[in-house]
């Protein structure tokens, strides 16, 4: 695993000129933030050795490297969900090829259907815990190298940078949730009791991905970064119709709040303060 992740970090190094310090992971519907990167170079996903192709909507996958808010990002533009059959080895391995190019931090949105009553579809929340009801990442022998045996999960998800979240959410006067992410395998939306037995056990959304890159990011030490846009709503007693066509366009509305949110906050972002 070690040898593969290492080749695609060097196949990348030797592509690209950009040295990033930022990872960011587009989720569902949030695809858009791609445009406010400057100063592209992109990489297709089958060009690099040992990373997994995309199955989803005929696209491979991409790698894209670039400036957003000031500084050097590399995003992926297609990520890998266990529903689609793939290992949490597959899962993960870009973040961790990232890890190798040096990011400092990594950024990650999703879709998330809410439970929390105080929420509205189209809602961003911060994530600020998660709850893994998916295998996890780093079962199997230990790769010591990237880290430990029983990672800390104190802070799975940054406190300076959900500090600096709100204060740049506030400064442009857009409206942020905060609250705890349930990962689930999918790729069925929840029964309504479903929804109910997330919410009694903790959790204000759920949704399909993001917990396992983070796990691995973690283990690696990387500081991370997640925001959900709550695209649909359930409960006990809410029996409402979600599908993948409503989560996308949802998706698709919140995005220019999600985009102006992430580029403020790498505007302001101090890696060493971190
Ligand atoms: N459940 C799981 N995943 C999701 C949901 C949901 O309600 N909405 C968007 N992704």
């Amino acid at each position: 695993m070690l040898e593969k992740i290492k080749k695609s970090a060097s196949f990348v190094k030797s592509k690209v000129t950009i040295e990033p310090e930022v990872g960011i992971i587009l989720g569902t519907g949030l695809g858009g933030l791609v445009h406010s990167i400057e100063q592209q170079q992109i990489l297709e996903y089958q060009d690099i050795p040992n990373f997994p192709l995309s199955t989803v909507e005929g696209h491979s996958g991409r790698l894209i490297f670039g400036v957003l808010g000031g500084k050097k990002v590399v995003a992926m533009q297609g990520r890998f969900h266990f529903y689609e059959g793939y290992d949490m080895g597959q899962v993960t391995f870009p973040v961790r090829v990232m890890k190798f190019l040096n990011i400092k931090c990594l950024f990650v949105s999703n879709a998330s259907g809410g439970m929390n009553k105080a929420f509205s579809v189209g809602d961003l929340m911060i994530i600020n815990d998660h709850i893994n009801c998916l295998p996890n990442p780093l079962i199997g022998k230990n790769i010591a190298e990237l880290g430990p045996r029983f990672p800390d999960m104190s802070e799975p998800y940054n406190k300076k940078m959900i500090a600096l979240c709100e204060g740049v959410a506030g400064k442009l006067g857009i409206k942020v949730q905060k609250g705890c992410y349930v990962g689930t395998t999918g790729p069925t939306f929840e029964t309504p009791k479903e929804y109910g037995y997330f919410q009694r056990i903790g959790g204000d959304a759920v949704g399909m991905s993001t917990v396992p890159e983070v796990i691995v990011a973690r283990h690696m030490g990387i500081p991370v970064f997640a925001m959900s846009i709550i695209t649909d709503l359930g409960g006990d007693d809410i029996a409402m119709n979600v599908s993948h066509e409503e989560v996308q366009k949802v998706g698709a509305m919140a995005e220019k709040k999600m985009t102006q949110i992430m580029t403020g906050m790498l505007q302001e972002l101090n890696f060493a303060a971190l």
